[in-house]
This record gives C-alpha cells, sequence and structure tokens, in this order.
C-alpha cells in the first residue's frame, strides 16, 4: 500500500510570475498580503510581483521581514501583520523561509496561536485561506510540499508541520527569478532539492510514484547545477534546476526523506546553517553509509543511470561507490564547504546526533543508525 499527493495546482513557465494578479483575481482575492525576505526586496522581485497583482485591481500590504530558518517569533510578527490588515488571501515570494513563513501565517489566520501546537501531522483543523507561492530558489520545493518548517528556538529544533491546510493552493513558478540567485545560495538551494529526490528515491515509503519523480528529479539537478552555478543567466539552465526541484518536491511529499535531512535539521537548529548547506556537507557521507545496507545499494545504480553515469559492468557496490564519488565531486565543483568551514564546532556532534536520531525523517532512512554512526558522519563530514 502507498498513497501519493500533490495538493498545489502547478504554474509553470518563464515570465509566468507576470499573470500573479491575474491568477490571484481568478482565486476571487481583492486584498492580499505578499509575504518576502529583504534579499527578495533587493532583487525587485517583490516589487514585480506587487506590480502584477496591483494592476490586476488588487489591494496588497506586504511583510518584507522574513528570516532564514523561520522561527516562531516571526511567524507571529508574520500572522499579526496578515490579521491586522485582514486579509483575503496571502502570496508568498521568495525561498523556503518566505513561503514556510506564508504557510505558517495562513495556518494561524484562521487557527489559534501558538504554531507549535501543530507540530506533527493533520493538526490544522480549519481551513486556510488562498495562498499563492512563488519560488525564488529551485530548492526546497515547499510550493508543491505540505510541510512547513518553523524553528523552536527554546528546544532548538525545527519543528516540522505536515499535511491538510499545510500547502500552498497555486505553484507559481517563474525560471526567470531565479537568474539573480548568487552562485553559493544556488549551490546549496540546489543541493538540497538533489537531497530531496535521492532520499524520497531510497525511503522506507518510496513507490513507484514517488521513484518516477525523484529520478527525473535527479536527472534535472545533477545535470544542471553545476552550470547554474556558474552560468545564472541561461534561463534554459535555471529551468531545468526549477523541474528538478519541482520533480524532487512531488517524490518527498509522499515519500519523506531521510538521515541526511534527519542530521540538517539540528545543524541549523544549533548552529544557524543554511539548509542547504547543512544537507550538502553531509550528503555524500550518508550515502556512502547508506549503501552499507544491502537492499538500499541495489538502487544506487537506478541513481547512476538518472545522473548519466553508465555501471552495466560494474557489482551494486562498485555502481554504489560511483554514485557517492559523483556526488562528491558535485559538491566540489560547486563549492560546498566542509562543516569545519561553517562555524560547526565538533564538541556539538553528540547533541547534534541525539537529536537527528528524534527526528522524524530518520525513520524513513533505510539503514538504521546509532548515536556514534552518526557522529562518524559528522567526523567525516567536518
Ligand atoms: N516546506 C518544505 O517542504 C521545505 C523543504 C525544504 C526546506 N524547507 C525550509 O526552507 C528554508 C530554506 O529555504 P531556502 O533554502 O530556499 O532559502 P531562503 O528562503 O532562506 O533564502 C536564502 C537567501 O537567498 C535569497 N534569495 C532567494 N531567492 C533569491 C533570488 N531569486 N535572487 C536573489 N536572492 C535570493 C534570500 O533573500 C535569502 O537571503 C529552511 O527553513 C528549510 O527548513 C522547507
Ligand atoms: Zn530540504
Amino acid at each position: 500500500m502507498f498513497t501519493f499527493n500533490i495538493s498545489s495546482n502547478i504554474y509553470f513557465g518563464s515570465g509566468v510570475s507576470k499573470d500573479t494578479g491575474r491568477i490571484a483575481a481568478d482565486l476571487g482575492l481583492e486584498k492580499v498580503l505578499c509575504i518576502y525576505d529583504p534579499g527578495i526586496k533587493a532583487a525587485g522581485i517583490a516589487d514585480h510581483i506587487i506590480s502584477s497583482l496591483e494592476a490586476s485591481g488588487l489591494t496588497c500590504s506586504e511583510y518584507g521581514a522574513v528570516i532564514p530558518n523561520p522561527d516562531e517569533a516571526s511567524i507571529e510578527e508574520a500572522a499579526e501583520a496578515a490579521r491586522s490588515t485582514q486579509v483575503d488571501g496571502i502570496v508568498a515570494v521568495g525561498g523556503g523561509s518566505s513561503i514556510d513563513t506564508a504557510k505558517a501565517v495562513n495556518i494561524l489566520l484562521t487557527n489559534p496561536s501558538p504554531i507549535r501546537q501543530y507540530e506533527g501531522s493533520d493538526l490544522v483543523c480549519h481551513n486556510t485561506k488562498p495562498l499563492i507561492a512563488i519560488p525564488t530558489t529551485a530548492g526546497t520545493a515547499s510550493e508543491a510540499t505540505d510541510f512547513t518548517v518553523v524553528t523552536d528556538l527554546v528546544r532548538k529544533k525545527k519543528m516540522v508541520i505536515h499535511g491538510k491546510n499545510c500547502s500552498a493552493d497555486i505553484a507559481l513558478l517563474d525560471p526567470v527569478l531565479t537568474k539573480k540567485l548568487p552562485p553559493n545560495v544556488t549551490a546549496f538551494t540546489g543541493m538540497d532539492a538533489l537531497t530531496h529526490a535521492i532520499e524520497a528515491f531510497l525511503s522506507k515509503a518510496a513507490s513507484p510514484i514517488s521513484d518516477h519523480h525523484a529520478l527525473k528529479g535527479i536527472s534535472f539537478i545533477y545535470q544542471n547545477l553545476e552550470q547554474a552555478v556558474k552560468n545564472g543567466d541561461e534561463v534554459e539552465v535555471r529551468s531545468n534546476m526549477m523541474l528538478g526541484s519541482l520533480f524532487a518536491g512531488f517524490a518527498f511529499n509522499s515519500a519523506v526523506l531521510g538521515l541526511v535531512h534527519a542530521i540538517a535539521h539540528p545543524l541549523s537548529a544549533h548552529c544557524g546553517l543554511p539548509h542547504g548547506l547543512a544537507n550538502a556537507a553531509v550528503l555524500p557521507y550518508v550515502l556512502s553509509y547508506n549503501a552499507g545496507n544491502a537492499s538500499a545499494r541495489k538502487k544506487y545504480r537506478q541513481i547512476a543511470a538518472a545522473m548519466g553515469i553508465e555501471t552495466a559492468q560494474d557489482s551494486d557496490e562498485e555502481a554504489a561507490s560511483r554514485v557517492i564519488k559523483a556526488v562528491a565531486e558535485l559538491c566540489k565543483k560547486v563549492k560546498i564547504p566542509p562543516l569545519r568551514e561553517t562555524g560547526v564546532a565538533k564538541e556539538d556532534f553528540e547533541t547534534i546526533a541525539i537529536d537527528a536520531l528524534n527526528e522524524h525523517s530518520f525513520q524513513f532512512n533505510p539503514r538504521k543508525a546509532n548515536v556514534q554512526d552518526v557522529m562518524a558522519i559528522l567526523k567525516q563530514a567536518y
């Protein structure tokens, strides 16, 4: 038995963000809150979206103070902005931090605060208002998933809020918006998307449908990320990255993730690492660890094929090591720093390892691990 679900309607294409106003008006919206962060404003993207909304006759208020790895206080502040302006819908524009903030705000518009009570699955009872999500990274795929991630600063934990009423109604993907994404953010967010696809494919909850999307995601991302980092202006490459990220999102929305994300969440919560960097720094070493499980190892041959790597003459072990090597080389090419250069201290390893084993996504990892195993992975990634 398996389930597969995509909640958002997808609009995809170069220039489609110009239609934001028309799409919002078609939903019956008149007064919206536009949610973004200062980087999106500086890149001129927030103004571009607001112009489209206003040109279609909508009234826009703005919340432009989204923070990376958004915490509860920032969600509450943004929710207050939404309540005080009595909006009938939300437009999120930005990376995962902006879209997740918007999803959490939307929950709090029709459900009581605090947001922490919804950590877990299907705990948001009341229907939410229409939400349009416009991603500017490729990326988290938050525009198409039923997850929102909010940091609990007290427990130092990234809370995952999942299920009904946790998605955007419309995912509006315009690759042109990612042209100005700086190389390091392109690399981090692209490695996050690659991790989503690989972890969904190796997940215990994988299905034939999620596998199909995961392998498509791996192909698009692996074959375009280096170019996207080096030549960010090429719209076709950006478009392929955005498609890859979306396919990966389709896959992990149902298949969930694994040990890479289980380690990345405490790395961000304790040490403040950007989400994609935290994933990328440990991905090759978790892949190597998971290849120690014989049934997981058999699946690496299909990952290799999706990457364009020939393995017909190889044993399972050789095919797996080709995948691990290729991912490690990609990390080098797109300049993913080792953990020691990211502000993580070795003294943090034990806490991070203990927390990783309590992460929801760990349950779906194909190989069991203990604290020592995770500490060994962190040492390798250091
Ligand atoms: N909901 C989900 O399914 C899901 C999945 C994975 C990750 N996440 C969460 O998403 C967050 C990370 O999101 P992210 O990696 O997209 O990064 P982000 O949203 O934090 O953005 C990173 C930086 O890039 C800048 N930026 C984004 N797009 C830009 C553009 N086009 N041009 C110029 N600058 C741009 C932003 O201003 C910001 O400074 C984390 O909190 C993570 O936990 C959510
Ligand atoms: Zn992720």
